[in-house]
């Protein structure tokens, strides 16, 4: 369950929570509403501050508890850090920090003020989404597989209101919260079917997430097409993929129609739901990660259901190829030739790069819909990681309006996106003696000839495709799905419907 979002006007002072969050500078100068709390309190903050506990430093918080005078049971102290350069990026930070924070005491709602601090260039609305989005993240727990445990016996975070006094931008106050509240359910399915294993999380289990997606929500449709409807299709490049596996393949394919007839936006994603490479098989060590392989499908599956909650007036189709990339006698080699539906020929050339082989069968299915845009996601390539590192999400396409409008979504949402050519210069990479094309592009800029690969594939159309191979996972023991890029994708549909 993501936190229930609200706006207060109440004063800081009066208002009667177990928690109040307020912002402190690094030059620890107090103002707004920490200002306020301190004055009614006798000096609590300030004392604080003179006891060296708050600092204002960025990433620390400082609890106070019981603090006479004001109708709260304890104030969080939110270090935000140099105030002549707080911006979008450290108000994100101390978002998230304040989540953190509150994430771990035993209370079931907070009262956030740092929506009351100013941030150059981003207004009320903003400020309410990127805090509520922090705060639900932060709120996020993955506990599918560990041993249930009784009912917790402390209180969880439920909910939390943030701070909008000017009565002018309330409303849209709230409208703000109603997209944060739809995106950060987005963004929990993605992250929940992210951290699910390979050997829950597989084909199936994705189509029947789609179909109970499906069941729940009024206005959405599923159709899942199964080995023997794709071969009649002729998908032969997914097939070839999906051959050396016991878990068959599915393709899921989920329509909202709330758009009357107008020509629908196409999500497409990546769903190798475990990534072995195949006979060019990966080195063992960090092999675990590829169960994350699927999290392009998570991606634009978390972006639909945010989309269905909100209703929007769009129509919008959203293709999942799901595939596990196994090696066995009976796997795809390198060396075969595959023919994808498209009738173009691929020569195989490294059977990890695997995601491009199911994409491209999925983008030619896309078609069917003449979609007016279609947007694929995708764990493509770690030449991508290599490139871009683990803060942005790569983005390929020929068409400037459309890179426009998802690098805008993703700065809007802080799931930031940044733009590599997709030149036909590249194109040359991917020739091939024996096929039409050839799954892979050589040593140099392999994610864009990843996206290079793809593009043979779209005939033209309005097409970008998002390599979020560093950005939807955390790396590492402990590393859980970021949910990203749902965020983007929903903030980029939100914006077509203004
Ligand atoms: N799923 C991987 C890409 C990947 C690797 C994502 C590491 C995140 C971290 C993809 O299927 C793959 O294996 N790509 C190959 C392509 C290569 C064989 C051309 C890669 O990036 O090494
Ligand atoms: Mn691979
Ligand atoms: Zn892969």
């Amino acid at each position: 369950m993501t936190l229930k979002f609200s706006t207060t006007a109440d004063a800081p002072e009066t208002a009667a929570t177990p928690c109040l969050v307020v912002g402190l500078y690094d030059d620890r100068t107090l103002d707004g509403a920490a200002a306020r709390v301190d004055g009614k309190s006798g000096g609590a903050i300030q004392r604080l501050i003179d006891g060296g506990d708050a600092t204002g430093k960025p990433g620390g918080t400082t609890l106070l508890f019981g603090p006479a005078g004001i109708a709260a049971a304890r104030v969080l102290v939110v270090g935000l850090g140099d105030r002549r350069k707080f911006d979008a990026a450290a108000f994100h930070r101390a978002a998230n920090d304040a989540g953190r924070a509150l994430k771990g005491l035993p209370i079931e709602s907070a009262v956030s003020f740092l929506t009351e601090l100013e941030v150059p260039g981003r207004d009320l609305d903003w400020k309410l989404r990127t805090a509520a989005l922090a705060a639900d993240a932060q709120a996020y727990r993955y506990t599918a597989t560990f041993k249930p445990k009784d009912a917790p016996k402390t209180p969880q975070l439920a909910a939390i209101a943030f701070a909008a006094a000017d009565p002018t931008a309330r409303d849209d106050g709230d409208r703000a919260l109603t997209e944060a509240a739809a995106i950060a359910s987005g963004v929990r399915f993605a992250k929940e079917l992210g951290n699910l294993p390979p050997n829950i999380c597989n084909p199936g289990y994705l189509a029947a997430q789609a179909r109970r997606l499906a069941d729940e929500h009024a206005g959405v449709t599923v159709e899942v097409l199964e080995r023997e409807d794709m071969a009649k299709l002729g998908m032969g490049s997914l097939l070839g993929v999906a051959q050396g596996s016991a878990n068959p393949p599915k393709l899921i394919v989920l329509q909202w129609n709330g758009g009357g007839d107008a020509r629908p936006y196409a999500f497409v994603g990546k769903g190798i739901t475990f990534d072995t490479g195949g006979i060019s098989i990966k080195p063992g060590a960090g092999m675990e990660e590829m169960k994350f392989d699927m999290c392009g499908a998570a991606g634009v599956l978390g972006a639909f259901l945010s989309a269905v909650e909100l209703k929007l007036p769009i129509n919008l189709v959203c293709i999942v190829p799901a595939v596990e990339n196994m090696p066995d006698g009976n796997s795809y080699r390198p060396s075969d030739v595959l023919t994808s539906m498209s009738g173009l020929t691929i020569e195989v050339l490294n059977t990890d790069a695997e995601g491009r082989l199911i994409l491209c069968d999925a983008l030619t299915y896309a078609q069917k819909f003449d979609p007016q845009v279609i947007v694929d996601a995708a764990t493509l390539t770690g030449a991508c990681v290599v490139a871009l590192g683990k803060h942005a999400s790569g983005l390929m396409t020929k068409d400037d309006e459309l890179a426009e409008q998802l690098l805008a979504a993703g700065t809007a949402t802080h799931d930031r996106a940044w733009r590599l050519p997709l030149w036909d210069d590249y194109q040359s990479q991917l020739d091939s003696g024996f096929a039409d094309v050839a799954n892979i592009g050589g040593k140099y800029a392999g994610a864009i000839t990843a996206g290079c690969f793809l593009a043979r594939f779209v005939n033209g159309r309005r097409w970008a495709h998002l390599d979020v191979a560093g950005t939807a996972w955390d790396e590492g023991r402990k590393g859980l799905a970021t949910g990203r890029p749902v965020p983007l994708l929903v903030q980029y549909l939100i914006d077509r419907c203004a």
